[in-house]
Formats: structure tokens, sequence, C-alpha cells
């Protein structure tokens, strides 16, 4: 008897649901948002309205694409927090409304342990990934930047996090005064391809242990093009892509510097990365170099699942099930959940 899992993912701007069988993947779809581009950020409430659209149809083609009908489901696991408030409850009240009427247990789950064990999944015909306790995560996205220690499947410790920005936002921040959209880092990831990553110096934060800070390097961004744009209407126009790399550049610096220094502090060789920022090409190459350099075990998440997923969460509802990890029918979603609460 295999165990099946169907994840259920809404916190931010993308729909998603997919079927997990023995911690394998059957279907994994996602629906992301296109609305907000033209807003230069989330807008809440236009997204909660286009999950509420998007979600049946979503959780529809997981069950279809597996093959299997919402009967031969063991649980459904879905993201209780951290997030939007309205997006969390578009998706609790549909996994709650699921669970109700077919008696399948619920499991609500921490969206950032879902990012946290990513690297680790795999697709049906694919060997199983065996992973080696304890790792090192480096969780980078729009909203979170931190070290964890991770022990186990579902045991976590915060080594060290942002005091302000995570670097998601700083991509995203920093693309926005350049006029390049939202979300800002896969553009920045593309222009940084072409431009000189040493043509700008930005201010690098002095943060103490494995802390991360990235609100001076915003200012200091600001503060060159406002000095600049002065004398040379064009500036932004003329260096876009050199500015891009020499963002990318020091954003990379600051992340890789604090891994190193957690591989120093810890002795722990074993080291992840995760989020939306982990899907960049020089932070993945930066690391890839430095691991074979250093002896690190290195595992990435593939691409598609470094931004948000419902993959990713069926993955942590398969563990928390199988511990024994069941949610009350009257579970509510939590905007703000700590990294280490269940
Ligand atoms: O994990 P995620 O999808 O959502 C959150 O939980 O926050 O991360 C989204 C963030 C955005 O800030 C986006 O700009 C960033 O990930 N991102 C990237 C890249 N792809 C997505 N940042 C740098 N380079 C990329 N290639
Ligand atoms: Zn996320």
């Amino acid at each position: 008897m295999s165990l099946k899992i169907l994840g259920i993912e809404s916190s931010c701007d993308d729909t998603s649901a997919a079927v997990l069988c023995d911690a394998k993947l059957y279907s994994n779809i996602i629906s992301t948002q296109k609305i907000h581009e033209k807003y230069g950020g989330v807008v809440p409430e236009l997204a909660s309205r286009a999950h509420q659209q998007n979600i049946i149809l979503v959780v529809k083609e997981a069950l279809q694409e597996a093959n299997l009908q919402l009967s031969d489901i063991d649980a459904i696991a879905f993201t209780k927090g951290p997030g939007l408030l309205g997006s969390l409850m578009v998706g609790t009240s549909f996994a709650k409304g699921m669970s109700i009427s077919s008696g399948i247990p619920l499991v609500g789950v921490n969206h950032l342990h879902g990012h946290v064990l990513a690297h680790m999944l795999r697709e049906k015909e694919e060997a199983t990934f065996n992973p080696v306790f304890p790792y090192l995560c480096l969780l980078v996205s729009g909203g979170h930047t931190q070290i964890v220690l991770v022990k186990d499947y579902l045991d976590y410790e915060i080594l060290g996090k942002t005091i302000d920005d995570a670097a998601g936002e700083a991509f995203d921040k920093c693309a926005k005064v350049l006029g390049l959209g939202y979300p800002g880092g896969p553009v920045i990831d593309k222009l940084a391809g072409i431009g000189d990553s040493q043509k700008f110096q930005f201010n690098k934060p002095r943060i103490p242990e494995l802390d991360f800070s990235f609100s001076g390097l915003k200012t200091s961004f600001l503060y060159t093009l406002r000095d600049n744009q002065k004398y040379d209407a064009s500036f932004i126009e003329q260096n876009v892509n050199d500015l891009a790399a020499s963002l990318q550049r020091t954003i990379i610096e600051i992340l890789i510097e604090k891994l190193e220094k957690a591989v120093r502090m810890t002795g722990i060789k074993e080291i992840a990365i995760s989020g939306g920022v982990s899907a960049n090409s020089g932070l993945r190459n930066g690391l890839l170099a430095l691991a074979n350099r250093q002896g690190w075990n290195l595992h990435l998440p593939k691409l598609k699942y470094t931004t948000d997923n419902a993959a990713m969460i069926a993955l942590v509802g398969h563990f928390m099930y199988l511990s024994g990890k069941i949610s009350n029918p009257d579970i509510v979603p939590q905007a703000r959940l700590d990294f280490c609460d269940f």
C-alpha cells in the first residue's frame, strides 16, 4: 500500500496542487498569477480572487495527471502559513471542505518547511533521494533569508536570518527602480549574464554572526542611481546590464560569505539551497564552484521547485502524516507563522 498525499499551496500568487505517492511526485500543477505584473508587486486582494478562480481546476488537474481519484488519497496537505491571509484562506477552506466531505485527514504545513525539503523532490521515474542529516539549508526567497540547520525531516533550527529585507526583496526592489517590472529577480539574473559585475561597488553589511541585512545595499544602490542621474539622464538605460550584474554579484557575495561562515562554525559540509532566489544562475554557479573547492556536498533544487509549488508542501505533509501530525478540522491559516512552528 503506497501513501498518497494531495498537496495544496496558495500562500502568495501561485495556485498549485500536487500528488505525491510514497514521496515520489506524480503531478505538480502551478498556475502563476500574471495579473500582478502590471502593479509591480503582488496585490493581496487580487491574489485571493485569482486563487478562488483557479483552485478547483488546479486540484482537478493534479489528480487527473496522477491518474487518481480523491478517494485514493490518504491525506490532504495544505499551506497553513506564513503568507497572505486572504490567499491562505482560499487553500485552507478548500482543503477543509474536501476533508470534511471525504473524511480524508488534513495536514496543515508550514510553507517554509516545504522550501527546506524542496531539493529532495523526485519524480516517479527517478531514483529516491536519501538525504544525509544534519545539513545546512540556505533559504532565500521573497520573504525570507535564513540559514537553517536541518537535523531531520521535521527537526530544524535557525542559525541566522535577515534583520530587515530578504534577498528576493533586494532583487525585486532594485529591479523596480530600474523599471524592470515584477518579479525582478529573474530579469536581473538574465541581464547580469551580459553585464560587468565589477563596474559598480555597493555597500555590504557588517552584521555579526550568521544574520543578514539587505536594506543598506538597497540604499547604496539607490544613491548610485541618484548621484549618476544628476549628470546623465540616460544613466540607467546606458548601464542597466552592469547595474544588474554588480547588484547580483553583491547579493551573492553576502549570501555565500555567511554560508561559508556557517560551514566553518558547524563543520557541516552537507549543503542545500532553496526558495525563489535559489533559481539564480549566479548563485548556483558560484556555489557549485565553491562546493567543488571546499569539498561540500551541494544539493540544488530543480528550478521548477525553487519557487512556490504544492509538491514541496505534499512532501512535508508526507513526513508529518507518518509522524502523526494530523490537523484538527477547525484549523485556521496563520499569516505570521514562525519558522519552527508546525
Ligand atoms: O520562494 P518564492 O517563490 O516566494 C516566496 O515565498 O517569497 O520567491 C520569490 C522571490 C522573488 O523575490 C523573485 O524575484 C526571486 O524569488 N527570484 C529570483 C530568481 N527567480 C525568482 N531571484 C534571483 N534570481 C532568480 N533567477
Ligand atoms: Zn515560498
